[in-house]
């Protein structure tokens, strides 16, 4: 289990590389198995999602091969249907495999996917569009067994624009007989991203940016080289650690269009944000409360914001309330920052937080990805030393975060 020791109560100052983006990465990889061939991703971030994503498709039989941000992927051998509990339980992207493994062999055993616990989390809405492309399934809630003859073209009317419904739907859409329209499709970058990868490929996709996606079948899919997308959520996440530290942070190779809902409630927040195409430069001295910050689907405020951002209004001047729409259960970092002197009163989907003057270090627990990053920013805020255990949570999707807080001037150690 790893550690992070926190000195805090200094401004973060320098410039900050924005790495590729897990969530676009993932249903990358996934979907290279659908068509079976020789793949060559760049900008792929080095974090342990991402060796999960490449464990799995060797344990379906194909070949991988990393060298930094260059990953290498041949599936043209992949044969086995099947993917190990142990690969399952470690993210829920993993379950992005099953539309892949069902446009390619018309069969899928996996187990329910693991992954942060941000409330319910069911895949109803996934199985709901696969039967209406003609799969069959049995489901505990635990293990699925999955099934598809002969995969059809059809409409899916999403009842939520869930981003990996969405993303497994195309996926499978692909080995569909004529053609499959989703409607109520999540809009996310990531969706266009994935969109990009599979036109690549050969798909025809027609829709990106829209909640209305048409996808044709028998898809004839090629081998190709692509690149990721910037990560927008660890963008806002620095973005939130230089609001927290009144620094001034250079963040490259990130994209402002994309976060425009997170630079638009720092700067009502007071900071200054210059954007260029592929850079932003953050400047905050103290922040001043915003509300309401309520979460949303693309374009709104992104839930994966809410965690890193309520650890900045922490110690903002006012009264900021946070409305969480989107997760049942996405308030579990608030104990650990209550632990550091915020003043936070949360229900479930609400939590009302009143800006105190500085923080406290203390002794914390990550409890998932987003949820750890917001203690590391408050920690880096507060006066005094922090140890946050459960680290692991933070390598799963921040590629080099310890070094560069520390090329930032935050005091932070593993160990
Ligand atoms: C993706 O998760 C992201 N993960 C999440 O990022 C992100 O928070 C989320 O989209 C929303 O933007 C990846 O891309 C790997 P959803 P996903 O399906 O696909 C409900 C991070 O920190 N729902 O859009 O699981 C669900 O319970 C992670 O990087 C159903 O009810 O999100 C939730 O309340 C955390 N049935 C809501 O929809 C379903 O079948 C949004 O889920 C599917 C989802």
């Amino acid at each position: 289990m790893g550690a992070y020791q926190i000195i805090g109560g200094r401004p973060l100052e320098g410039a900050v590389h924005i790495h590729g983006a897990k969530n676009s990465v993932l249903p990358i990889l996934a979907a290279t198995l659908a068509g079976g061939g020789q793949y060559t991703i760049y900008n792929c971030p080095e974090i342990s999602d991402v060796d999960t994503a490449l464990d799995i498709l060797h344990a379906l039989g194909c070949k991988t091969e990393r060298s930094g941000a260059r990953v290498c992927v041949d599936t043209s051998a992949a044969e086995n249907r099947e993917i190990p509990e142990a690969l399952m339980k470690k993210m829920r992207a993993a379950i992005l495999f099953l539309g892949a493994l069902l446009a390619r062999f018309g069969e899928a055993n996996l187990t329910a996917p693991g992954g942060c616990v941000l409330g319910e989390r069911p895949i109803d809405l996934h199985l709901l569009g696969l039967r209406l492309m003609g799969a069959e399934y049995e489901y505990d809630c635990e293990t699925l067994r999955c099934r598809a003859k002969a995969l059809r073209g059809c409409t899916v009317a999403l009842p939520f624009p869930s981003v990996g419904a969405t993303e497994n739907l195309m996926i499978a859409a692909l080995a569909c007989k004529g053609e499959v329209t989703i409607c109520n499709a999540a809009r996310e970058p990531e969706i266009g991203d994935l969109i990009a990868f599979l036109r690549a490929c050969g798909a025809k996709i027609d829709g990106t940016g829209t909640s209305v996606l048409h996808i044709a079948g028998a898809a004839a899919l090629h081998g190709t080289e692509y690149a990721v997308m910037p990560d927008r959520m660890e963008a806002a996440t620095y973005l939130a650690a230089a609001a927290a530290t009144r620094g001034r942070l250079v963040l490259q190779y990130a994209t402002p269009a994309h976060l425009q809902a997170v630079i638009s409630t720092l700067e009502r927040g007071g900071c200054e944000i210059v954007q260029r195409p592929n850079e932003m430069i953050a400047r905050c001295d103290r922040l001043r409360a915003v509300s309401p910050i309520v979460t949303a689907p693309y374009d709104g405020f992104p839930t994966d914001a809410q965690a890193p951002v309520m650890a900045a209004m922490a110690t903002a001047e006012g009264v900021s309330v946070f409305e969480e729409t989107v997760f049942s259960g996405r308030m579990r970092h608030v104990p650990a920052l209550r632990s550091m002197g915020a003043r936070i009163y949360a229900t479930d989907r609400h939590a009302v937080v009143t800006g105190v003057k500085r923080l406290h270090g203390a002794c914390v627990e990550a409890t998932d990805l987003r949820g750890g990053a917001a203690m590391v920013i408050a920690a880096l805020s507060a006066e005094g030393e922090s140890r946050i255990t459960k680290t692991e949570h933070m390598e799963r999707g921040y590629a080099s975060f310890v070094q560069t807080l520390r090329s930032c001037g935050a005091q932070i150690e593993c160990i």
